[in-house]
């Protein structure tokens, strides 16, 4: 989808269709204004009828309206003026794209942007704007023999009665390159383990880099061998195909600032190991990739953006397999770190290979690490689908992160770290075991990675409940590449 925005005139813009909004109420938007008097007042004889509403989330087509240039006008309910806030504002947006997408045009010309949204900016209006409309135009059809057709809607020019300004204008180009980096998280993550495995990642990884321009390395086991992360390899045992560690460094910002490490959990397939899964939805383990995914989309994205700032993307991935090599119940493992695992579950294996990966990142002489990962089924349990569970060794951090992702619309939700639940994780036999029993299964699992990243500030993101969607809409997310992509913009300009 391409993006663009203008001032114009709603009753002149050429387009396949023009979009406006209705207050409940029958109150209409500036542009719904101006195009119901160029339209001898065909849309308010419309709402006096009754046909439209204007509740939040409801919308009207029609066809061939007299003096109007586009070809469409869709009226989009925006529920009561004095209530109009975020929430209704996105309710809109959702509807005016699910109905675009139902008709064949190629273009439209949105006049929703425009209108004021309680605590927000205009930036903020753009971006949503874009990230919504390029959601309704995914579709994942990479392994269909027979490709549906492409949607018909391309071209969205989003209207505005003043002259953008710049920083509009950077917004808009802002969102559309997180929608790219969001598009690339969802492909990654829909494609099976039969074909994105550790090595496919790592040749994604090459292929960004080659085009962006960033530096890209990938670690083979016998390199880990060395480093001594035998944490990472334990996981990996059971699986016929190789383990990669893959790095990617994006220097966009002055030479002497540290890096900010960003560590996504490359799990390509988990079956559970010797810990075997149930059968029962066992394919969404495919998804266990879609931190290492969200950070390969974040950098695609800041690098199309050029921010000021140093980024380094640390992947660990491999599979978790049954196998005769498999690690067992009991097997106890040195990490790179120094400290002994007793691995009580091989099924815990997203922790055992991050743990290693974190002990990595060091090198980089980070300013701030944050670790993305399908983590836990516990963290589902506690939050749902709606926020990603949010852990951090700094509460300034846990802020920082916290409001880009509510500002994304891509919410986390801060989770104790307290010392009170590091007991759980006290081994008869090793320095540590690898779960911490049913009780706070998501915390006990970020209290056994904050074991390895006490030299630098380090969040940990539990995205087990928002990086895919299961049932008759199953696919990625694309989450949270808005909330990492954000938090970046945000660091990039702070002082
Ligand atoms: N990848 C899973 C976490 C997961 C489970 C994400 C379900 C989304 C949905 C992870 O490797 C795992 O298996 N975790 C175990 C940990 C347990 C054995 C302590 C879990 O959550 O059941
Ligand atoms: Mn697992
Ligand atoms: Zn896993």
């Amino acid at each position: 989808m391409e993006f663009s925005i203008k001032q114009s005139s709603s009753e002149k813009q050429r387009s396949g269709c023009v979009v406006v909004g209705v207050y409940e109420g029958g109150k209409l938007s500036p542009a719904a204004q101006a195009l119901d008097k160029a339209a001898a007042h065909r849309l308010s004889d419309l709402i006096a009828r009754g046909d439209m509403d204007g509740k939040t989330g409801s919308a009207l087509m029609l066809h061939n309206v007299a003096n109007i240039a586009a070809e469409r006008v869709l009226l989009v309910g925006l529920g009561k003026a004095a209530e109009f806030a975020a929430r209704q504002f996105l309710d809109a947006l959702r509807a005016a794209f699910g109905a675009l997408q139902k008709t064949a045009s190629k273009d439209a010309a949105l006049y929703l942007s425009d209108l004021a949204v309680k605590d927000r900016d205009e930036a903020w209006r753009i971006k949503q704007t874009v990230l919504i409309a390029a959601e309704s135009g995914y579709r994942c059809d990479q392994l269909k023999s027979k490709p549906a057709a492409a949607p018909a809607l391309r071209k969205i020019m989003l209207g505005c009665a003043a002259k953008p300004d710049a920083a509009a204008q950077q917004a808009l180009e802002q969102a559309a390159a997180t929608a790219r980096g969001m598009k690339l998280a969802k492909d990654l993550g829909n494609l099976p383990g039969n074909i994105c495995t550790p090595a496919y990642l790592a040749d994604q990884a090459r292929s960004i880099a080659k085009k962006h321009r960033l530096k890209a390395t990938v670690l083979e086991e016998k390199d880990m061998q060395k480093l001594g992360m035998h944490s990472l390899l334990s996981v990996t045992r059971g699986s016929h195909q190789p383990a990669k560690l893959i790095t990617l460094e994006y220097h966009g910002g002055d030479k002497k600032h540290k890096p900010i490490v960003l560590v996504g959990k490359g799990l390509t397939f988990d079956t559970g190991g010797i810990s075997l899964k149930p059968g029962a939805e066992m394919d969404e383990m495919k998804y266990d990739m879609c931190g290492a995914a969200s950070v390969l989309g974040t950098m695609q994205a800041i690098a199309e953006m050029g921010l000021k700032l140093n980024v380094v993307a640390v992947i660990p991935s491999c599979e978790n397999m049954p196998d005769g090599a498999a690690s067992k119940p009991g097997d106890i493992v040195t990490s790179m770190s120094g400290q002994t695992i007793e691995i009580l579950n091989t099924d815990a294996e997203g922790r055992l290979i991050l743990c290693d990966a974190l002990t990595y990142s060091a090198r980089f002489k980070p300013d701030t690490v944050v670790d993305i990962a399908t983590l836990t089924g516990a963290c589902v349990i506690a939050l749902g689908h709606v926020a990603t569970g949010l852990y951090s060794n700094e509460d300034k951090l846990a802020k920082e992160l916290l409001g880009a992702g509510d500002y994304a619309h891509d919410r986390a939700w801060h989770m104790p770290l307290w010392d009170d639940y590091q007991q759980q994780l006290d081994s008869n036999f090793a320095d540590m075991q690898n779960i911490g029993g049913r009780a706070g299964g998501s915390i006990t699992a970020a209290c056994f990675l904050s074991r390895f990243t006490k030299d630098y500030r380090w969040a940990h993101l539990d995205i087990a409940g928002t990086a895919w969607k299961s049932g008759k809409d199953k696919g990625a997310t694309g989450r949270p590449v808005p909330l990492l992509t954000q938090y970046l913009i945000n660091r990039s300009t702070a002082k």
